[in-house]
Order: C-alpha cells, then sequence, then structure tokens
C-alpha cells in the first residue's frame, strides 16, 4: 500500500522535474498471479513482485512451449497484476501510463472497466479521476495480460508488464500527456529558433485566465519566452505555439549530445499549477543524394546495429542500466546507430540515447494487416493502428536521436498494391504530427541473389521494382540485405537516399572456432530449406566465416557501405545476441547466434574489427586462443588499425609480417600449433604502436571476477555486472573450461541474471547456478534500499572460489 505524498515521490520523479506528481513511479508491491482467471484471488496464490517484470524469463525452456524457437521456447500465458493504493487529493486529477505491456493488456480501476490495448509495445495512459477514493478509502487497480496465444511473435517478447508504470496528478488545467513538440526551425552558427506547440488541457468547469511560460535551461542559464493572459475554455483541449531564439546554440551530435530543456509553467493568479519538461537538441541533419547522411552538415555514416528489446538473462523487464550498459559496450566498439527492431522501444533507451549521442531510426511495425505469425498484432490492426502510430509518434518526436521513422519491417503487403496502398496511409498519420524526419520502410529488393558474395551475376534494374519502393511515397529507400545490389543505388532510385536498414546477420558463438576459417559456410543454404547441417554442439565459428543465405559475412557489408559516399550508413543484424530466433539451428538452441555481443554481454570478435574501423582508438585483437593440439595447423587472424604492418610471434619467433591488402580488414597466418605465447606487434613507421599476446592457459584453477561498477546506488534498482572468468594457475583465461559455477550473495542485494552467452544452455536466467561457456559466464546483482555491501560468491567443481564485494551507497 502506497500513499502518495510529495516526499515518498520524491526519488522517482522526473529527472530535474521541478513538479514531482508529474511522474511518480507506480512501479513497486504489485500482486501477481500467473494463470487464467481472476478468481485465483480467493486461493491466495499471489505473490508481491515490483514492476517492471517479465514472467517468461522466469519459466522454463521447453521444446514444446507454443512460442516456439521464435520465441526462444520460453512459455507464454495470462497474467494478473492488481495494486492497492491511497489518493488524498480530490481536487486533482490523476492518470496512469504504462510504458508497455505485453501483450492484449486490460484494466480496471475500482471494478471500473477502464480499456484494452492489443500492442505490446505501445505505451498508454489511462484518466483514472471519476473513479477514484480518496483520503483513507483505498483502490485498487487490476490488470489482465493475455499472452497465450501462440506464437505471436518472431523473437522473445516477454510476457507482463514489462515497462514501468508512472502516477501523474497534475491540476484541472495542464499540458497534457506527452503534450508539447519541440522544433527548431532555423539553425545556424550564431543562433537557432526553438518552437514550440503546447496542448493544454482544462478540466475545470469554467475558463481559466493562465500565463502559460516557456523557460529553455541549459546549464545555469536560462532564456525565456512567455505567453500571457491566456483563456482557455473548459472541456477540450488547446494548443498553443511559443518561439523563441537561443544565441550560440550548441548543437546535438554523436560525439557531443547537447541537449536543452523547455520547461513549460501554468500560472493562474500568479501561481505555478503545473510544469511540464521537455529535454530537446538541436542540431540539423539531412539525407543526400550524393553525400549520404550529413549531421550539423558534416557527412556521418551511419554505423548502427539493430536491437531487439530483451535484455539477456534480464528477459524484458525494463532496467535502465542494463540498457545503458548495452550502449556503452557498443559505443566503444564505434556504433553509432541504434534501429529499434521491429517495434516502440522502451522510453529510457530513447533518453539515453538523446544523451549518449545515438542516432535512432524509431521503428513502429512488424506487420501491418498480413500476420507473420498466427496471432500476432495483424489480427488487431484495423481496430488500432492508426491510434498506435499517432501515440508513437507524439511519444518519441521530441527526441534528438531519432532522424528516421520506419513504419514496418519486411511487410508482407510490400510486394503487392495494399502495400502501396497502407504505406501511403501510415506516411500521412505520421506527416501529420511530423514534417521534420524522413520516412522509411525497411523493405527486400525484389531479386534472387548469388550466393556468393559478388556484384556481378544478376540483374540490378529489378532492384527498383518493389511496389512501396517504386511508388516514391518514401523519403529515404530503406533495404534490408542485398548488399550486392547497393551500389546500384544511385541508378536505380536517382532522386531518392539509401539507408541499409538491416545487414549482415553472421552467425558466430563467441569463442568457438573452426578452421580452415577462410571457408564461407552459409547457413541454412536456402531460407525454406530446413537445416541439418552444423556443429553437433551447435556452435558456430566465431571467426567472419558463417552468415545466413540472405545475410553477408560481416567485412563484406561494411566494405560496400564504406566505399560509397551515398550509401547514409547500414544497421547490423544485430547488435546483441537475443532470446528466440537460434539461426540456423532449433531446440535445444534458443537464443541466437546474430549478435556481435553474446547474451551475455561479451563481445565476439568480430567486434574488435568493427571496433577497429569505427572507432579512432588503437587496435590489435588476436584470435582465436591458443590451446590447440601440438603440431595442429591454426589459423590465425589479426583486426588492427593505425599501423601499417602487424607481426606475430610463437614463443618469440616470428611467423612472418601480414599488412591488409586493398581493402581488406583482417590479417591472417596459417601456422603449426605449439605450446606457450602467441604474440604480436602492431607497427607504423617502423614504430610499435600495440602488442598483444595470448598464453596457453592449464588447468581450471580458479576464477576471475571483474564488476562492470564497484559502487552502485542502493535503490532497489542499480546493477552491477560481474564476469566470472575461468583462470589457471597463472591467470590465464582457460578458453575452452565449460564449468558449472555457483552463485551466492549476501548483504544488501540480490542476485537478478545469470548467463553466459551459450545459446544452448537450458538453466534459468534467474537460477544461482550456471555453466560458463568458453571460460566466462556473469552475473548481474541488483541492490536493494539499504546503503552497504554486497558480497557475491562463485564455487565451482576443483575450483578455489573467489568473492567480490559491491558497495551500494
Ligand atoms: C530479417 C528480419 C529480422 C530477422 C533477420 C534474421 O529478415 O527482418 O527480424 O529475422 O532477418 O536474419
Amino acid at each position: 500500500m502506497l500513499c502518495f505524498s510529495i516526499l515518498c515521490a520524491f526519488n522517482s520523479k522526473l529527472p530535474g522535474s521541478p513538479d514531482p506528481t508529474r511522474k511518480i513511479s507506480f512501479n513497486e508491491d504489485w500482486q501477481f498471479f500467473l494463470g487464467d482467471s481472476v478468481t485465483a484471488d480467493k486461493t491466495g496464490s499471489w505473490r508481491t513482485l515490483n514492476i517492471p517484470h517479465d514472467w517468461s524469463i522466469e519459466g522454463e525452456f521447453k521444446k514444446d512451449n507454443p512460442a516456439g524457437l521464435s520465441g526462444g521456447y520460453l512459455p507464454g500465458g495470462t497474467g494478473w497484476y492488481k495494486k492497492k493504493f491511497k489518493v488524498e487529493d480530490s481536487t486533482k486529477l490523476t492518470s496512469i501510463k504504462f510504458d508497455g505491456v505485453y501483450m492484449d493488456s486490460e484494466v480496471w480501476i475500482n471494478g471500473h472497466y477502464l480499456g484494452k490495448r492489443p500492442n505490446g509495445y505501445i505505451s498508454f495512459e489511462y484518466d483514472l479521476t471519476p473513479y477514484l477514493n480518496y483520503n483513507d478509502t483505498e483502490n485498487e487497480i487490476l490488470v489482465k495480460v493475455d499472452n497465450s496465444k501462440q506464437p505471436n511473435s518472431r523473437w522473445y517478447s516477454g510476457s507482463g508488464i514489462y515497462r514501468h508504470v508512472w502516477l501523474n496528478i497534475t491540476d484541472k488545467l495542464h499540458v497534457s500527456n506527452w503534450g508539447t513538440f519541440v522544433t527548431t526551425p532555423v539553425v545556424n552558427k550564431d543562433s537557432a529558433k526553438v518552437h514550440l506547440e503546447i496542448e493544454l488541457e482544462n478540466k475545470y468547469t469554467s475558463a481559466k485566465d493562465a500565463t502559460v511560460k516557456t523557460t529553455i535551461l541549459k546549464d545555469e542559464n536560462s532564456i525565456i519566452s512567455e505567453i500571457s493572459d491566456l483563456l482557455i475554455n473548459p472541456s477540450g483541449n488547446r494548443t498553443i505555439s511559443q518561439s523563441l531564439w537561443i544565441q550560440s546554440p550548441e548543437l546535438w551530435s554523436a560525439q557531443k549530445p547537447e541537449m536543452y530543456i523547455a520547461q513549460t509553467d501554468i500560472l493562474i493568479n500568479d501561481e505555478v499549477v503545473d510544469s511540464y519538461r521537455t529535454p530537446f537538441g538541436i542540431r540539423t541533419f539531412e539525407f543526400d543524394l550524393d553525400q549520404g547522411f550529413l549531421l550539423n552538415g558534416e557527412q556521418v555514416k551511419i554505423k548502427g546495429v539493430c536491437l531487439h528489446h530483451d535484455l539477456g538473462p534480464l528477459g524484458a523487464a525494463v532496467n535502465t542500466r542494463a540498457i545503458e550498459r548495452q550502449l556503452e559496450i557498443l559505443k566503444e566498439m564505434g556504433v553509432n546507430g541504434i534501429r529499434t527492431a521491429h517495434n516502440p522501444p522502451t522510453p529510457e533507451l530513447l533518453d539515453l540515447c538523446d544523451q549518449m549521442g545515438f542516432i535512432v531510426m524509431d521503428e513502429s511495425y512488424d506487420m501491418w494487416n498480413h500476420t507473420k505469425t498466427d496471432y500476432d498484432y495483424a489480427n488487431s490492426w484495423d481496430e488500432w493502428h492508426k491510434k498506435d502510430l499517432e501515440d508513437f509518434i507524439i511519444r518519441d518526436r521530441n527526441h534528438p536521436s531519432i532522424f528516421i521513422w520506419s513504419i514496418g519491417n519486411e511487410i508482407q503487403e510490400q510486394w503487392n498494391e495494399q502495400g502501396v496502398k497502407t504505406t501511403k496511409e501510415l506516411k500521412a498519420i505520421v506527416r501529420k504530427l511530423d514534417t521534420t524526419r524522413p520516412i522509411t520502410v525497411a523493405m527486400n529488393p525484389p531479386v534472387n541473389m548469388p550466393d556468393a558474395d559478388v556484384t556481378t551475376q544478376f540483374d540490378a534494374s529489378q532492384v527498383s521494382k518493389n511496389p512501396i519502393a517504386a511508388s516514391g511515397e518514401l523519403d529515404l529507400i530503406g533495404y534490408n540485405y542485398a548488399h550486392q545490389t547497393y551500389e546500384y543505388h544511385q541508378k536505380n532510385f536517382p532522386e531518392t537516399p539509401f539507408i541499409a536498414t538491416e545487414t549482415t546477420s553472421g552467425l558466430q558463438t563467441r569463442g568457438f572456432y573452426e578452421f580452415p576459417s577462410d571457408t564461407l559456410k552459409i547457413w541454412p543454404v536456402r531460407w525454406d530449406i530446413p537445416f541439418d547441417g552444423g556443429n553437433p554442439d551447435h556452435g558456430i565459428s566465431a571467426f567472419d566465416q558463417v552468415r545466413v543465405p540472405w545475410g553477408s559475412l560481416h567485412e563484406t557489408t561494411w566494405k560496400i557501405i564504406k566505399k560509397h559516399d551515398f550509401l547514409s550508413g547500414m544497421f547490423i543484424w544485430t547488435g546483441f545476441d537475443y532470446i528466440g530466433e537460434p539461426t540456423p539451428y532449433s531446440w535445444p538452441s534458443r537464443s541466437s547466434y546474430f549478435g556481435v555481443v553474446d547474451l551475455a554481454g561479451f563481445p565476439k570478435d568480430v567486434y574488435y574489427m568493427y571496433q577497429s574501423e569505427w572507432t579512432n582508438k588503437d587496435v590489435l585483437h588476436l584470435l582465436p586462443h591458443w590451446n590447440w593440439k601440438e603440431g595442429q595447423m591454426v589459423d590465425v587472424w589479426a583486426y588492427y588499425n593505425n599501423a601499417d604492418e602487424v607481426e606475430l610471434f610463437v614463443n618469440g619467433e616470428s611467423q612472418g609480417v601480414r599488412t591488409k591488402q586493398g581493402d581488406d580488414l583482417h590479417v591472417m597466418w596459417r601456422i603449426p600449433f605449439s605450446a606457450g605465447t602467441l604474440s604480436a606487434v602492431s607497427r607504423k613507421d617502423g614504430a610499435q604502436v600495440l602488442e598483444k599476446e595470448i598464453k596457453t592457459a592449464g588447468k581450471p584453477f580458479t576464477l576471475k571476477l571483474t564488476a562492470d561498477r564497484e559502487n552502485i546506488q542502493a535503490d532497489g534498482k542499480d546493477l552491477s555486472f560481474i564476469s566470472v572468468e575461468v583462470i589457471d594457475e597463472n591467470g590465464n583465461l582457460v578458453p575452452n573450461a565449460n564449468i558449472q559455477l555457483n552463485f551466492s550473495v549476501k548483504g544488501q542485494g540480490k542476485i537478478v541474471g545469470v548467463a553466459s552467452g551459450d545459446p544452448t544452455n537450458h538453466e534459468s536466467f534467474k537460477g544461482s547456478s550456471h555453466k560458463t561457456l568458453n571460460g566466462k559466464a556473469l552475473a548481474i546483482i541488483q541492490s536493494n534500499n539499504e546503503p552497504g555491501t554486497v558480497e557475491l560468491i562463485v564455487s565451482g567443481e576443483g575450483l578455489k572460489s573467489k568473492k567480490i564485494n559491491i558497495n551500494t551507497e
């Protein structure tokens, strides 16, 4: 039970918000019941938990779970959530906002039905005011979540109220939900014009004389724009416009994501009755036919990744720190773009992209009217698509990180006139709400691509014949895959710029290697031919040598995108592995092999190829490990940059100097294995740039624990990600150690996830035991609300156990 007062809301308010009642966290102390009927209430089998919550991730991997391989073999079902609460002030308006509920949610307050929302990724709000009890009489909110009709997704969706829930308490005269739209119609070095459309709602029964004052905040300086003596009539909304100028604006860019805040205050008789903050950024951009993407006048190649919404071992349950960690790992790799594949993301992802500097392609749908799986959103399309798309654009359009709206991914209707009709309809909806960003659809070029990674052997003019692309409706031609066609783009579409909306789909298991490393494997051979090859243990070589038939090796697509200025950029499928879609395998594999980073957050080797190309920092990365059979022929690759050559040594003996030729992105040696030390030196103009060495590891001896952060907040939300490595007596990673580990904690925190990055592991991510994959595993610790220390103890058979302390403050 929670009583709302300014004090208890203080910790969860919008960062920097002057009005703590505008966004009160409503996540704590819900009751949850998993089952079809709410009459279960009587059985007392409800349990208490906090939201965000995903019940699927707590379930067992089972071959016959109806979500199948797409859903990672985890269960769906029907779940119920309820929560009691008191509200004090009956003169105010109270509403509840859900950032996302998967799926088919229905909500009741005090027995009164508020409505349903089929889409599992959309944010929505209900006004509770007319049905509330006040002061000491309790209220009860009840939510039904129905994820029982399966399959309904091509990837792991999670189930439940898996994003945040907020309560908004406002004056009867207030800025509406998502009620501001900030644009910057004029931007130059000296000044920028900031334009605001502000939607006001007056629920008083009389007209109100009010002042609407907007203040722009940046550091300590503020600039004020004001409109006075505004008469706002009751019932219905009224939109007003305000414009102001900022001198010497600091522009938003991926390297320096400068943000401003527009604070809109509503005053009646000089008293502030409502205060609403809109973070925004100032930048100019265009997609140019010849130069690709220009941000603030400068050419920027979009080096992006597609991300599904799950957070690996945490499932779909949103945690801001977990998202931030993903983005940090991607930033280190040189990524500057994110595609929200294939649905509206959680708002925290967009806030972080604003703050950390990512170029976002915000995507609404994976299907329109035609299903891809039996029970997906297409079944709700007719009734809901307009409302959902409107809400999506209105919610997200103030984020400076968003540069592209994608209204669909590989839509079934792309091949016929219905697709063109729907494109026109959706485009009109978006245009009405935002004219500042280009609209695309992630389509497929209608060509049968040859198997080899070559650019001949196909009729490039066919590329222009996808009906949606050919309709001239799109601002950007967005093609998935078929990288061979990209260089013909200007011929095929002389008037429309290009973005590679989805690329690559390379396949790899972290730390698993096959020789020879330079033979291409296309797994499966064709998308419609079942896969019967691969390795018995379902591993896939981490040399960049395996891909799906519709995709490319990592190096192949990047070389093409890199070569042509007019190709604005690309979004790799995918940045991180995700649960579900374990292509090319199926059971027992349950998560993807596509990620550049595995499900636990450990980079695969190709991460360093991108890092060597996409960042300026010096890179020298050697693969594979150095534990093989004596005399076995081994391929050694080096990814490097900022150097002319790399020399490789085995036990101090040179194996030769290699230099990348032409557009090469790695160098290779084929040498017999000899135990000891593999080392390499990169040199520029004869001077050493970097040195790397890998030693042959001995027997597993103990563990090395490394926390991404040793000090976290004692707020019940913050996380420390602890990497566990199996090491030998000399501290070397044992690269083939697959050892069962046990995790336990003492003190002010708990374990909320364990993982290894192994797509075939069926141990629960929520358990306290997990097998390492090729020497590594991960434990995620969450603080509670008491400051202090959390001690994580990790043990494994035959290993000296290890402890690490995390401070919570
Ligand atoms: C694409 C699709 C993605 C994913 C990917 C796997 O065609 O858009 O959602 O399924 O294939 O390669």
